[in-house]
């Protein structure tokens, strides 16, 4: 009888926003399926705690602390990553930020770090991670957006916008990338448990979100298939009916 190997064995992936929530259980997923992962937030002590529990379970990490709204640093993150391991399968851009409130009571400032975080450094680390990808003729790219992107939700106009930006971003790289093996993905999660619900106590009945890992297990389908096989845009919803 033959034992299965994990289905990403041997491979590296980058997982921005690593130290809590979707990006954690992302990467201990990852882990699990026998690739190692290089841990991306600002928080040294969240991403030691990741890198500690997937060295726990048998898994291999590398904690990287980077700002992703610091493109220099971002661009010495993927260089570093590539210098130790030699390799980048995968890049998970979970790091991300979220305010809500109506357009008429918010400023312009208010909306800056949504639009850098959330967006431009997606950009900025895709961006990294494209000659890499190319000269390897493989690599999987898998951003997450929101449900956000899909439905209008009162009160969160900025972060939708965005998204959608991610989206659109995802779109056309994708088909840029098509006949360099390069696959994109996006990712239009509903409403999860996270530490993001923190700051917001008028949300949504938590206990009724998805869990992170449930998001964890389909971004790992997203990279695990077979490379003549690109699973462009997913949606994953609380089965619950809320968003
Ligand atoms: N939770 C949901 O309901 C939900 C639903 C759909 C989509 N999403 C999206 O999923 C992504 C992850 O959300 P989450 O719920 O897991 O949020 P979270 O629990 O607040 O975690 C966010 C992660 O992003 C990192 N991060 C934030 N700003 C960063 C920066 N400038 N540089 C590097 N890392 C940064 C944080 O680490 P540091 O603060 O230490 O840097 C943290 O590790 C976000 O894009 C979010 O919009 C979330």
């Amino acid at each position: 009888m033959s034992i299965a190997r994990p289905a990403l064995s041997g491979q590296v992936a980058i997982v921005t926003g690593a130290g809590r929530g979707i990006g954690h259980a992302v990467a201990m997923a990852f882990a699990h399926e026998g690739a190692t992962v290089v841990l991306v937030a600002r928080t040294r002590q969240e991403l030691a705690a990741t890198a500690a529990a997937i060295r726990d379970s048998g898994g291999s990490a590398l904690a990287i602390p980077t700002d992703v709204a610091n493109d220099g640093a971002v661009e010495a993150t993927v260089e570093q990553a590539y210098a130790e391991l030699g390799r980048i399968d995968t890049l998970v851009t979970a790091a991300g930020t979220a305010a809500f409130g109506p357009v008429i009571g918010t400023k312009p400032t208010d909306w800056d770090t949504m639009l850098t975080v959330n967006l431009r450094a997606v950009m900025v680390c895709c961006r990294a991670v494209l000659p890499l990808m190319v000269r390897q003729r493989r690599g999987t790219i898998i951003n997450i957006a929101s449900v956000a992107a899909q439905r209008p939700i009162p009160g969160a106009a900025v972060y939708t916008a965005t998204k959608a930006g991610v989206v659109g971003f995802s779109r056309v790289l994708a088909e840029e990338l098509r006949a360099d093996g390069v696959r994109v993905g996006v990712l239009f999660p509903g409403a999860v448990d996270t530490p993001l619900w923190d700051s917001i106590p008028q949300g949504p009945d938590r206990s009724r979100m998805l869990r992170p890992q449930d998001v964890a297990r389909a971004v790992v389908l997203m990279a695990s298939l077979p490379p003549g096989a690109s699973l462009e845009e997913l949606t994953l919803l609380p089965s619950g009916g809320i968003l």
